[in-house]
């Protein structure tokens, strides 16, 4: 079997797919920003995850025309599934994406989306538009669904060595997939019975997710009023066999933040409202607006005032050690610190400078001898373990660790 294999859509998942792809296979790679296929070609991946060597290593051809993939018999999609507004999925990349195979879609082909969405759009959304070629799936083509699970930012869980779910409309199309798939992971390739059933699986991994850390935000809240150490709580907790160990945090990100809004979607169209999916949302999207409450409380405690506050928040993108500032919640907490009144620095040594992150005012250079009445941990990038946290505060200053990433301080509260 020597298919070749077209990627549409070269981002934090398509990238890492088509490199791994093309380690056994001819892998060609489309993506409709002509300016990120511009920088593939001088081997720079903008999202900085993957290095000039790396992607030098491989032979990918790159193209910004979707037409140059016309030859190829297996198409993956990757494009974004992000919200409109009101949290309403947004379907327009999966449906351009769509359009763009139908337009080249041959007998024998077939058609594997990647993207997160809910039960059933693959089949009810994406497979119409692929029709419109006047080929119909299972007589002359094949569909498939296979999710992703890349955690970005993370050296352990790695694209090879997670298991990958594949579903295919029938047996001989999952065959191809979990042949190709299982040829490039050393991790299982886990075969689901429909294409609504991996779709289900992957929505829930993150709407769990959500769920759990919407718990211990909870607690936080409460304890916070308690005069309780979250942190602490959760460690004694912890000493039992089967308590889950998650931790307080922003939630952000275009898929723990985004995934359960796609489910809720399809449910509340089917007629259920799932309750506690969308109180843990409101819960966490409460989050960053508790925080700066709390901060001002805190000024206010000691002796600070709001407007004369310097307050420095370390970390700017959604998660720890990436650069991907999609949906930031610490972004969320700077632009309401700033709308308090306070005087913020949000410095992210992570962050390469560009028109975007000096329009969200963020800085990769702390200023030098400045200290600040509020230091605020936001993302736990490793970096920041380093930190002299208490060498920055001013006389009258506190830490914020949200990460529990410094040693319990009279001068240094915890989410
Ligand atoms: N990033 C992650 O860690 C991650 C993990 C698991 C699943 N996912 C899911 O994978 C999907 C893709 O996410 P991502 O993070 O890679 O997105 P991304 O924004 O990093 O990349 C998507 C790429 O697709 C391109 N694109 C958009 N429309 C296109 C079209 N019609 N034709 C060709 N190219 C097009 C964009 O220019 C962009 O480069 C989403 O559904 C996401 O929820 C992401």
């Amino acid at each position: 079997m020597n298919p070749t294999i077209g990627i549409i859509g070269l981002g934090y998942v398509g990238l890492p797919l088509a490199l791994a792809l093309a380690e056994k296979y001819t892998v060609l790679g489309y993506d409709n920003n002509p300016q990120r296929i511009a920088a593939l070609h001088k081997g720079i991946d903008s999202t900085q995850e993957i290095t000039s060597k790396e992607l030098q290593a491989v032979n990918i051809n790159y193209f910004d025309q979707s037409a140059a993939l016309k030859d190829c018999s297996i198409y993956i999609i990757t494009v974004p599934t992000p919200l409109k507004e009101d949290n309403l999925p947004d379907f327009s990349y999966l449906e351009s994406a769509s359009e763009v195979v139908a337009k080249m879609l041959k007998k024998g082909d077939i058609v594997v989306y990647e993207s997160t969405v809910y039960p059933g759009a693959t089949e009810e959304i994406c497979l119409p538009i692929l029709e419109l070629s006047s080929l119909k799936v299972d007589s002359d083509f094949s569909l498939g669904y296979s999710p992703e699970r890349i955690n970005v930012g993370d050296p352990v869980h790695t694209f090879t060595n997670i298991p990958k779910i594949v579903s295919a409309s029938n047996q001989k199309a999952l065959a191809t997939l979990t042949h190709v798939y299982q040829s490039i992971l050393s991790a299982e390739v886990y075969q689901a019975p429909s294409i609504k059933v991996a779709e289900a699986a992957k929505v829930i991994e993150n709407t769990q997710r959500d769920v759990n850390i919407a718990f211990v935000n909870e607690l936080a809240m409460m304890f916070n009023a308690m005069g309780l150490d979250t942190n602490e709580v959760l460690a004694a907790a912890a000493t039992k066999w089967n308590f889950l160990p998650f931790r307080p945090g922003l939630v952000g990100g275009h898929c723990i933040g985004i995934d359960p809004y796609y489910l809720a979607h399809k449910s509340k169209a089917l007629g259920y409202t799932p309750d506690l999916l969308l109180s843990a949302r409101k819960i966490n999207e409460a989050v960053p607006h508790f925080i700066v409450d709390d901060i001002i409380d805190k000024l206010n405690i000691h002796q600070v005032p709001i407007l004369e506050a310097k307050v420095l928040l370390l970390g700017a993108t959604f998660k720890e050690n990436t650069t991907d500032l999609r949906n930031s919640k610490a972004i969320t907490l700077a632009q309401a610190l700033k709308a308090a009144g306070v005087d913020l620095v949000l410095y992210d040594p992570l962050i390469a400078m560009d028109q975007t992150t000096v329009e969200l005012a963020i800085t990769n250079m702390l200023p030098e001898n400045k200290k600040y009445d509020a230091v605020i941990l936001a993302v736990g990038h490793d970096q920041f373990a380093q930190m002299d946290l208490l060498g920055l505060l001013t006389e009258k200053g506190f830490g914020y660790d949200i990460k529990a990433y410094f040693d319990i301080h009279p001068r240094i509260y915890r989410l």
